[in-house]
């Protein structure tokens, strides 16, 4: 299903997550990455996988889609190999993730199922370290996409009690008209999130 996203991510050679990259700024003002672990939740093709690669990161990308591990077995540097690990599992499934500095969910949050996404936050939070980060995106009430009862959308309340234990860094909440990257008309409501842990 998502073959046709990681392909244009990948020949339109689209940037890291903002919200990653501004999350990976904060993170380096505390020291040196190489010492840092990250997951990769719903990494798709693996772009901010291999940002947070780049920058010295140990991760755990985690995905459902078989495409994405091929796309990251044929992307990956060579001297990368020792610093990834691919978990090929769902959000619905997930009942544990280790401890870690940075989670990161550009844009896949939204695809868990709304039955399981209180699991999957609790597993989230457990996983991130005392002052460790969370950046990533949800979708807002007003996105044309909340007709779908198989996505989880929030509001702006609903996602500040998320963090509750947290600073919250960076939080905007964006709406237009677009298009999804398979060219369909769509309206996006998006909160863009990048938080510390307390
Ligand atoms: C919009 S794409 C984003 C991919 C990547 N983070 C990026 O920014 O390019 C959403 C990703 O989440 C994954 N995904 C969607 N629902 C999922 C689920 N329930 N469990 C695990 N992964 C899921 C998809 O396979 C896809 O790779």
């Amino acid at each position: 299903m998502w073959k046709v996203h990681y392909d244009k991510v990948g020949k339109e050679n689209h940037p890291p997550a903002y919200t990653l990259s501004q999350a990976l700024v904060l993170m380096k003002s505390k020291g040196d990455l190489n010492e840092f672990k990250a997951i990769d939740l719903g990494c798709g093709n693996g772009v901010d996988t291999f940002a947070m690669l780049n920058e010295g990161l140990e991760v755990l990308a985690i995905d459902k889609e078989s495409d994405s591990l091929l796309h990251i077995q044929k992307n990956i540097k060579t001297e990368h190999i020792p610093k990834i690990t691919f978990k090929s599992t769902s959000f619905e499934s997930l009942k544990e993730l280790p401890s870690v500095d940075l989670v990161n969910a550009t844009f896949s949050l939204p695809f868990c199922h709304p039955d399981k996404f209180e699991n999957l936050w609790a597993v989230i939070l457990k996983s991130i370290n005392t002052k460790g980060y969370f950046c990533g995106h949800f979708f807002g009430v007003k996105d044309s996409w909340s007709s779908n009862n198989e996505m989880i959308f929030h509001d702006e309340k609903a996602i500040k009690s998320l963090f509750e234990g947290f600073e919250l860094l960076y939080f905007k909440e964006t709406t237009k008209e677009g298009k999804t990257l398979s060219g369909k008309e769509k309206f996006w409501h998006v909160f863009h999130v990048v938080a510390q842990k307390k």
